[in-house]
């Protein structure tokens, strides 16, 4: 991999001037809420309800650090990015960004912010323009940003390919002579153009092959050390976060339902969703109860956003329901150096305590969900 380009040189030394920002997290998202309208059909197009996408999402990513963000399809964590990079307005709710809140700048004020806030996008395929040459997709985000002279944005362009492991004679080629692993190096590049602080990657492996996937991150873990950039890392895949990521995030239907270290939320997860989730990884099972794999099958679809349940979101598909649940909504409390919002999470700790004691638990409960074991 090449040293760091000159661009990002030059950006560090200004950041070396520029005062220490200590104690404050690099970002800091408090009671984030993105509400989409839903529109009668007619030519009114009244607004009759909302996609309540995401609703009241707090946390915090450190400096060079990485939160992973978990959950099932539909729960909102795209839309959690995209209101973090600005691509969609909040609807309430602030985002701090080394303390200054960005969440209700306009787009000349976010420009400044728009460097240093990048996203990495699921799809190789439909994130290049496919007339554009790489040349022009790596360089288009300096020239917008002029952070690079004219006569100096060849060998930028050409330093940033080689930093993410293509041929930097290739810059005048079209994205369709690439494959999908070197078309994601070309949007990691693109990314790491304005040397941003933070990259949201939202699902950026998913789309590539088995094989190639290790090797993306792989990249991304060296280029994080390298240029000491934090990552919020959205994705599916359980092992691949807990891979990347030191502390995970976990969201159900438009809430964070459990924050903490990688290692407290894959061995001893106190939310119900939290253990039904990892249950679902078998490599992740499997290490934590000591080679048995078992399976907490979830019943029931997930609820609609629109009309989501009262109380706490989970509440129709939580086999430890009570009557609390569905008329108080459990706030994200601090529980064993960990974040967990459920009435009871005081005594899911005790039971995840002893590795494996989740499975026996259920196994006791009436109600318990069907477990496979395989
Ligand atoms: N632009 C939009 N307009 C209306 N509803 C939207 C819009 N974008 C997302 N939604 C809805 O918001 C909810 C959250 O979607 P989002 O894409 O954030 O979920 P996700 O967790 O990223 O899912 P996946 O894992 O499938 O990518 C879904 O119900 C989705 O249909
Ligand atoms: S608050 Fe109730 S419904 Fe929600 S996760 Fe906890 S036990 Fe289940
Ligand atoms: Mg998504």
């Amino acid at each position: 991999m090449s040293a760091p380009h000159d661009a990002v040189a030059d950006s560090r030394a200004e950041d070396a001037a520029a005062p220490e920002l200590s104690g404050v997290p690099l970002l800091e998202v408090k009671d984030l809420v993105k509400y989409f309208p839903v529109k009668s059909s007619g030519v009114l197009r009244r607004t009759i309800g909302q996609v309540q996408a995401v609703d009241g999402v707090s946390f915090t990513v450190d400096k060079g650090s990485s939160l992973g963000l978990v959950g099932e399809s539909g729960c909102g964590k795209t839309t959690t990015g995209r209101v973090i990079t600005r691509l969609y307005d909040p609807t309430s709710g602030t985002i701090m960004f080394e303390g200054n809140e960005i969440g209700q700048l306009n787009r000349k004020q976010m420009m400044p912010y728009r460097r240093q806030i990048q996203l990495i996008f699921q799809d190789p395929y439909s994130s290049l323009n496919p007339r554009h040459t790489v040349g022009t997709i790596v360089g288009t985000p300096m020239q917008v940003h002029q952070t690079v002279p004219k006569n100096k944005m060849l060998t930028r362009v050409q330093e940033l390919l080689e930093t993410v492991g293509l041929n930097p004679e290739h810059y005048n080629r079209y994205p369709s002579e690439f494959s999908g692993g070197q078309r994601q190096r070309i949007g990691i590049a693109r990314a790491l153009a304005l040397n941003p602080k933070l990259i949201v990657a939202d699902e950026p492996v998913s789309a590539l092959d088995v094989s190639i996937q290790a090797q993306v991150v792989n990249l991304l873990q060296d280029l994080q050390k390298q240029f000491d950039i934090a990552f919020l890392f959205i994705a599916h895949d359980l092992a691949i976060v807990r891979h990347f990521c030191p502390r995970i995030a976990v969201m159900y239907l438009g809430k964070i339902v459990e924050v903490g270290d990688r290692d407290s939320i894959y061995l001893t997860p106190h939310h119900p969703y939290t253990q039904a989730l990892l249950s679902s990884a078998p490599d992740v099972r499997q290490a934590a109860i000591g080679g048995r794999r078992e399976r907490i099958r979830l019943e029931g679809d997930v609820p609609s956003p629109v009309n989501p349940p009262s109380g706490c979101r989970f509440r129709t598909r939580c086999w430890k329901a009570q009557e609390i649940c569905a008329q108080e909504e459990p706030p994200l409390l601090q529980i064993g150096g960990r974040e967990v919002a459920c009435h009871f999470a005081e005594a899911m700790q005790v039971v995840a305590a002893t590795e494996g004691d989740i499975a026996a638990q259920v196994e006791d409960d009436d109600r318990a969900p069907k477990l496979e074991v395989g």
